[in-house]
């Protein structure tokens, strides 16, 4: 919409009756007191008063974008996913990234986990990939997120962020050693939004036709490349462009430099999952490449910017429930929460009908559910249609053919444990480890003795205790980059406040 167009409009209330004035309010006499019947002012402060929702509880920052994604290669033999139907398919998507820790308003572009979500809007209703950079996370017990949340936000007594509690929860999570290894490497810090990965994280499944399945990971690389900033830049960036991240996204966007990341799978069969290394519903592990290779699925391209960034990108809602026919989930019991927390948390921050909201609502199937009414209800609450099942009049039917729902066995008493503790967590941190060049670790270490050097001694001998179990080599010259660090005064000091 040009400037000229929206000039020739008339300026209305929320009711479309013109407005008298949105400039100057009416007050009884020039200099007089304002009379109660300005609803053109009442309205527009009222209005303004309840611009903000609740901020996403982490995930506050990000950008998003609209996109398609395009499959190259056939996997319908694992997969009766319709966006996976045929070779050249395309599905339109909506996408968004965002850092985790830092509330609404802060900067995108510090060391932090990116997230990488996408819902691609499928004949069969949106699949929502609710990723990170990461193909690993910090905890396997879901019952232990809002800890780890809490000790990456702000103290509770004086309200900033600081490094002593990420580090007195993280020496207290020996498993949360390989994640937090991805993020004091380079990954931790990436160059925008463009340039790095996505990745499912979690073990899902494919289910075919014949309602067999397979376990999936999902992975998306970046066609820019993985590019990354020094610890040095990103602070000095902070102070200039915090939002350097969002507006790298859009400018380029808004260039026809459309970024596209390439989705692949691995899979693994029940056999082979009873016979891996290690537990393949674990989050703290990845399944290694040479086992079990990349498959090639397609291709995801961003191409259009949002019109609005309230509309689109702050009310989108993402959600690891929404599977569609042919993506099923695994028993990876951070999963399993994820399918209540998501929906919960767009309840509270955006209404019970959060789905009927336009970056929400699916644009490529019916939406015939049985839910009815509750605030914001938009789109007619399906008329006269009775609004109860197991009835003899008109209602829609479940179709069983074409949801063939994933099924497996599972043993074993009804506990509280704290299930893989006696599996090996140093093996695979050790192996990224071995990956890394010479300066790459040289700048993890920088990175790590940096944080952790600003902790109480109790806290670092800790940690240090950790990576020792990795390499002990690795832990002393962590141990020696931090000679001379004193915790700053102001610093939360664990056990003793
Ligand atoms: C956002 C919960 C683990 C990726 C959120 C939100 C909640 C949440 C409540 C805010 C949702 C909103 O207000 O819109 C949890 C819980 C987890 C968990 C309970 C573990 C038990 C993970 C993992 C990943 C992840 C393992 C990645 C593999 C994301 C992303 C967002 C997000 C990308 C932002 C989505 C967006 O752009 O709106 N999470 N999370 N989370 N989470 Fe998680």
């Amino acid at each position: 919409m040009g400037h000229a167009e929206e000039s020739e409009k008339v300026l209305t209330s929320g009711a479309g009756v013109p407005l008298p004035s949105d400039q100057y309010t009416k007050s009884a006499g020039k200099y007089g007191p304002l009379l109660m019947e300005d609803f053109a002012y009442l309205e527009k402060s009222a209005h303004f008063n309840r611009e903000r929702i609740p901020e996403r509880v982490v995930h506050a920052v990000g950008a998003g974008a609209h996109g398609t994604f395009k499959v190259t290669d056939d996997i319908s033999h694992l997969s009766c996913a319709k966006i996976f139907g045929e070779v050249g398919k395309e599905t339109p998507l909506f996408a968004r990234f965002s850092t985790v820790a830092r509330s609404k308003g802060g900067g995108d572009i510090y060391r932090d986990v990116r997230g990488f979500a996408v819902n691609f809007d499928t004949e069969d209703g949106v699949w929502s990939m609710v990723g990170n950079m990461t193909p690993i996370f910090f905890v396997r017990d879901p019952i232990r997120f809002m800890d780890f949340i809490h000790s990456q936000k702000e103290h509770p007594e004086k309200y900033w962020r600081q490094d002593s509690m990420w580090w007195d929860f993280w020496s207290h999570t020996p498993e949360s050693v390989h994640q937090v290894l991805l993020l004091m490497s380079d990954m931790g810090a990436p160059m925008g939004w463009r340039h790095h990965n996505g990745y499912g994280s979690h073990t899902f499944s494919l289910i075919n036709d014949k309602g067999e399945h397979v376990w999936c990971k999902f992975h998306f690389k970046t066609e820019q490349g993985r590019k990354f900033f020094t610890e040095e830049q990103w602070q000095r960036l902070e102070g200039v462009e915090p939002r350097w991240a969002t507006k790298d996204l859009f400018q380029a966007i808004d260039d026809g430099n459309f970024p596209k990341w390439t989705m692949y799978i691995q899979t693994m069969t029940d056999e082979q999952a009873k016979n891996f290394k290690w537990n393949p519903f674990d989050l703290t592990k990845v399944w290694p490449h040479k086992d079990f290779p990349l498959q090639k699925v397609g291709v995801m391209e961003l191409n259009r910017n949002p019109d609005n960034y309230y509309a689109e990108v702050e009310q989108s809602a993402f959600a690891p429930h929404n599977v569609v026919p042919g993506i099923g989930l695994s028993p990876d019991p951070m999963l399993q929460a994820r399918v209540h927390s998501y929906a919960d948390a767009h309840r509270y921050r955006l209404g019970v009908n959060y789905e009927q909201i336009p970056v929400n609502k699916p644009k490529n199937s019916e939406v015939n559910s049985p839910y009815r009414d509750g605030a914001m209800r938009v789109d007619g609450n399906y008329g006269s249609r009775i609004n109860y099942g197991r009835t003899s009049q008109a209602y829609p039917q479940i179709d069983s053919k074409r949801h063939p729902e994933l099924s497996y066995k599972v043993e074993g008493a009804v506990q509280r444990s704290d299930w893989g503790a006696e599996d090996d967590i140093y093996e695979q941190p050790k192996m990224f480890l071995d990956v890394l060049k010479d300066d790459e670790v040289e700048r993890m270490i920088g990175n790590i003795s940096g944080s952790l050097g600003a902790c109480p001694k109790e806290t670092r001998e800790r940690q240090l205790g950790i990576f020792k179990k990795i390499d002990e080599k690795f832990a002393e010259r962590i141990e020696k980059a931090m000679e001379g660090f004193e915790a700053p005064k102001l610093e939360f000091t664990p056990g003793k406040e």
